[in-house]
């Protein structure tokens, strides 16, 4: 099988129209630095038989900060050698004047979802978020699309938008895959020394060991574990919050047999680094 390459609109558009009508195309979009989680994502759309495409773009609207941007990983020729490996159909690096050409001023705005958790840190960032996934639903056409479930609320954004939209795209969420220390997947671990992983790797190890405690307030468990984090070496906690799954409701209880998660997020060494576990 041959990986093809589309560094253009108009080169992605030629590969997708030698396609069969029946052949039904998944779409994993990254940004690039790929892992194991991608690779998950990529082995399921490819076990469903779909036309892989991976797009690979770090998207400037969906960064809040210029620094993060800046310093955000990536590793364009070992991505390619690995999307290769895995028998990719289609690999699409988008450029930014072509996803964002001169006088581009169209974004959009989920009003319910988008300012709470990371949101509520990261201003617009799932506006940038959304944006550049609906464009890229718009110009794939794919049946459908894959998203880690590390990024939680992100998949439940993406998840939102294609109903309000009626977009039509399936979302295929893929549980979060882990190192051997629990600490989950990320292209920003790259940018941890030992010492930063070492202490990253405290954060699913603490969520694990609060998840079945018999606490009756949320508010009581999440300040329990920003405790133990501190303990352990995790000084820099941007927010530790439980909600429900489907809902995204922040409970005053919690109660058992409700599908509550746990989400979290943290720097370490100058790193942002999200995680979140089901409760109960
Ligand atoms: O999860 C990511 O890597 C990005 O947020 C996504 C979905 C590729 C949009 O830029």
């Amino acid at each position: 099988m041959q990986t093809n390459i589309a560094r253009s609109l108009l080169n992605l558009k030629k590969n997708l129209s030698n396609l069969k009508k029946s052949q039904k195309i998944g779409l994993v979009p990254t940004m690039g630095c790929i892992h194991n989680g991608h690779l998950e994502l990529i082995k399921k759309c490819k076990k469903l038989k779909y036309f892989t495409v991976v797009s690979i773009f770090v998207n400037p609207a969906q960064f809040n900060n210029q620094k993060d941007l800046k310093k955000y990983p990536s590793q364009e020729k070992k991505d390619i050698e690995i999307l290769k490996k895995n028998d990719v159909d289609l690999v699409f690096f988008p450029k930014t004047k072509q996803m964002y050409p001169l006088g581009y001023s169209t974004y959009i705005k989920e009003i319910n979802f988008s300012d709470i958790l990371c949101g509520k840190y990261r201003k617009n960032h799932f506006s940038g978020v959304l944006t550049i996934v609906l464009k890229l639903f718009l110009i794939v056409k794919p049946y459908a699309a894959f998203f880690g479930e590390k990024d939680f609320q992100q998949l439940f954004l993406i998840k939102k938008m294609v109903k309000d939209f009626n977009l039509g795209v399936k979302i295929i969420g893929i549980p979060t895959v882990r190192d051997s220390n629990g600490l989950a997947l990320s292209s920003r671990n790259k940018l941890l020394n030992a010492r930063g992983l070492e202490i990253a790797k405290q954060i699913y190890l603490n969520i694990k060991k609060i998840r079945n405690l018999d606490y009756k307030y949320t508010k009581d468990l999440e300040l329990y574990l920003k405790k133990e984090l501190k303990k352990s070496g995790l000084n820099n906690i941007e927010y530790i919050e439980i909600r429900e799954t489907n809902s995204l409701k922040h409970p005053k209880s919690i109660i058992r047999g409700k599908t509550l998660r746990i989400f979290i997020a943290v720097h370490v060494e100058g790193v942002r680094l999200i995680d979140n576990c089901k409760l109960n």
